[in-house]
């Protein structure tokens, strides 16, 4: 039966073992300063799908912290394959891969100096189950007081391994009640969740915030999705006013897919209530997402992990 054995195991500079066992030494500056980037995408029956896209983003984050890469991305990808094979995993598995870079070790300073070693840590475990009122009903999102890191401080764009901002808004939202947050920028539009990116019916146009969010893999997957439906989907500026006037909202990450929005708690205490299970635009886009995938792990079976 496939997922019965996957043990979770992780690799750190190449030494592999069970996660529970792994670690990394104090003075990393991951660990020190949050100096790090990372990727996170899952398989599809062993099936890695847009790995050329994460690591494009994981090259494009490495860029803008100033960080060189020490291992080459072909290495990286057969490090991931040979974590994987440790699992247990076969055929049928759907697996978690989170490959983190850190700038490495050194002495306790924060300029990073110029001869340091990046260290590569690849954890891989089954995907994650998320909770199934998430897509039977929907997440409940509450908007935190804490915004959203402005593009011209902290990029939300750098996947990085310092994410107190979304663990703030996410913080914030859970003491609200809520399951999630849908942070706003100072300027008081609206940018995306926790891990995920938001999406909106609003008069209807299905509507996604163009700024200060992470580029989504997912994201630009259900673009194309919503073409092949002859959907128009629309990245702009959303602002937080116009949350009154929405009638669906989703998220979109690659471990939760698409994933229906049930209500938006405003910061003026209104809640706005959509559909169980999200409205018609949700349910089209959320089954044509799974066929998208069905069609793309079929097509790409050949670079099967497992
Ligand atoms: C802050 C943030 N926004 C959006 C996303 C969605 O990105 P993707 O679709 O590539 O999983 C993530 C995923 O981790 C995230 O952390």
């Amino acid at each position: 039966m496939p997922g019965q054995k996957i043990e979770s195991m992780s690799n750190v500079d190449g030494l592999i073992t069970p996660t529970s066992e792994a670690s990394i030494p104090v003075l990393d500056r991951g660990f020190l300063y949050g100096d790090s980037i990372y990727e996170v995408f899952r398989t599809y029956q062993g099936v890695p799908l847009f790995l050329d896209e994460h690591f494009e983003r994981l090259k494009r984050s490495a860029d803008l912290i100033h960080m060189n890469l020490s291992q080459e991305i072909s290495f990286l990808e057969e490090e991931i394959r040979r974590t994987v094979k440790t699992t247990g995993a076969s055929h049928g598995d759907d697996l978690y891969v989170r490959l983190a870079i850190t700038r490495g070790e050194g002495v306790v300073e924060l300029s990073p100096s110029r001869d340091l070693v990046t260290r590569y840590v690849i954890v891989v475990k089954r995907v994650p189950e998320w909770p199934e009122k998430f897509y039977k009903v929907g997440m409940r999102m509450g908007i935190p007081p804490t915004r959203r890191n402005p593009v011209g401080s902290l990029d939300p764009n750098i996947k990085g391994g310092n994410y107190l901002n979304n663990i703030l808004g996410i913080t914030e939202a859970r003491e609200m009640g809520c399951d999630d947050c849908i942070m706003l920028s100072e300027r008081g539009t609206v940018t995306e969740a926790s891990n995920s990116n938001v999406w909106f019916v609003i008069g209807g146009r299905l509507v996604t915030p163009r700024d200060q969010n992470l580029k989504g893999i997912t994201k630009e997957q259900v673009h194309t999705v919503c073409r092949g439906l002859g959907l128009s989907s629309h990245e702009e500026e959303v602002s937080a006013s116009a949350l009154t006037a929405a009638v669906e909202g989703f998220v979109t990450s690659a471990t939760r897919e698409v994933m229906p929005i049930k209500s938006i708690l405003l910061e003026s205490g209104d809640e706005v209530k959509f559909s169980d299970g999200g409205g018609e635009v949700t349910r089209r886009v959320a089954s044509g997402y799974l066929n998208h995938i069905e069609t793309l792990v079929s097509r790409h079976r050949s670079t099967r992990f497992i």
